[in-house]
């Protein structure tokens, strides 16, 4: 019995060495003293115990039994105050003491509408993934097949930095890194603030914010961009919709098309908002070129893509009717404060 002590003791003293968390205490706690645990069976055994030594060998496990208690305990204690600390210095610290007044803002209409967005995408299996700000010129540029020297580079004027990067003048810029960490079949959206030098007026900015989606997979055709578009603006305008293709160009895709939808405010019938035209313009978009497949990785022999870039801020401008770009940017809190959440 002396001997199934001290090896239990032996043990623990192992043990103990490896224990990195409050968990693996407690855990510990239940194999030493749960039901089944191993002094529990112990004190189990206490019954085949002659006479004569019971009292002696008794005392010798209860010392045994307060002695790995005290030091769990102990050490439990210490650990979860430790966590408790990392906790409060971390950045999720709330201040549940900050009066709740002040805390009574909205979110900004263009939030609400990508977050719709998001969530409609998400339901149809896209991953939402994170672009930077700050992007290589090969990110920005060659990698989606705009060389350098290619007329397309003078599409979007561009804030260069000193240091050769870019701030990123289209979501695009994300493409190459995504087609990169995924294998196919891929499907992903990215949100993200992009820059131009532009002069700015009531329908261009110099910051403004796009959502680019791509598609990856074996025979993806543009009858699959079509439904996932008609998909998306369905549940964002609450009714079916109906879109068309024109050709465009882009250099990351071909072939390219701009991507209108019939006006959801008149029917098509034609109003201010579509310009009495019936239809507006929506979305660029296209199968994705095989270099940039290519380049992303991925086999165009095998793999094909369609993506989109949907302009963000003209998604927010058309569902809360705003017809000023630069009210979006404005910081009018006046003007914000109306857009709660649908
Ligand atoms: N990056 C383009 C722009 O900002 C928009 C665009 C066009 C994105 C076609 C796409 C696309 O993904 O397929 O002008």
């Amino acid at each position: 019995m002396q001997n199934k002590i001290n090896e239990i003791k032996q043990y623990i003293l192992g043990k103990i060495k490896e224990i990195k968390d409050l968990k693996e205490w407690q855990a510990l706690r239940v194999e030493m003293f749960g039901k089944s645990g191993k002094f529990t069976e112990l004190f189990k055994l206490m019954r085949d115990v002659p006479a004569e030594e019971k009292g002696k060998i008794g005392q010798i496990l209860n010392n045994a039994k307060q002695e790995i208690e005290a030091l769990i305990t102990d050490n439990e204690r210490k650990m979860s105050e430790e966590e408790l600390n990392k906790e409060i210095n971390s950045a999720e610290r709330i201040d549940i003491t900050l009066p709740t007044e002040k805390c009574t803002g909205s979110l900004h209409p263009r939030t609400i509408i990508q977050r719709e967005i998001e969530e409609v995408f998400t339901s149809m299996g896209f991953v939402v993934e994170d672009g930077n700000e700050v992007e290589t010129e090969y990110n920005n540029f060659t990698a989606v097949n705009v060389p350098e020297n290619h007329p397309a580079r003078d599409m979007q004027d561009t804030f260069w930095l000193d240091n050769g990067e870019v701030l990123k003048t289209h979501t695009s810029a994300a493409q190459n890194r995504i087609l990169k960490k995924y294998t196919p079949p891929i499907r992903a959206i990215f949100p993200g603030r992009c820059f131009r030098n532009e002069d700015v007026d009531a329908s261009h900015e110099n910051t403004f914010f796009q959502l680019e989606g791509v598609i990856v997979d074996k025979d993806v055709s543009v009858g699959n961009l079509i439904y996932f578009m008609k998909e998306m603006l369905s549940k964002i305008f609450n009714k079916p919709v109906e879109v068309r293709l024109r050709p465009g160009f882009f250099p990351f895709t071909e072939p390219s098309f701009e991507m209108d939808v019939r006006c959801p405010f008149c029917d098509g019938k034609g109003c201010p908002t579509c310009k009495n035209g019936g239809w507006i313009e929506l979305c660029p978009c296209g199968m994705i070129h095989p270099q940039v497949l290519r380049n992303g990785g991925i086999d165009p022999e095998v793999y094909s893509g369609c993506a989109f870039g949907l302009g963000l801020d003209r998604m927010t401008m058309l569902s809360t009717n705003l017809n000023d770009i630069r009210e979006l940017n404005s910081g009018n809190l006046k003007l914000l404060k109306q857009f709660k959440i649908k």
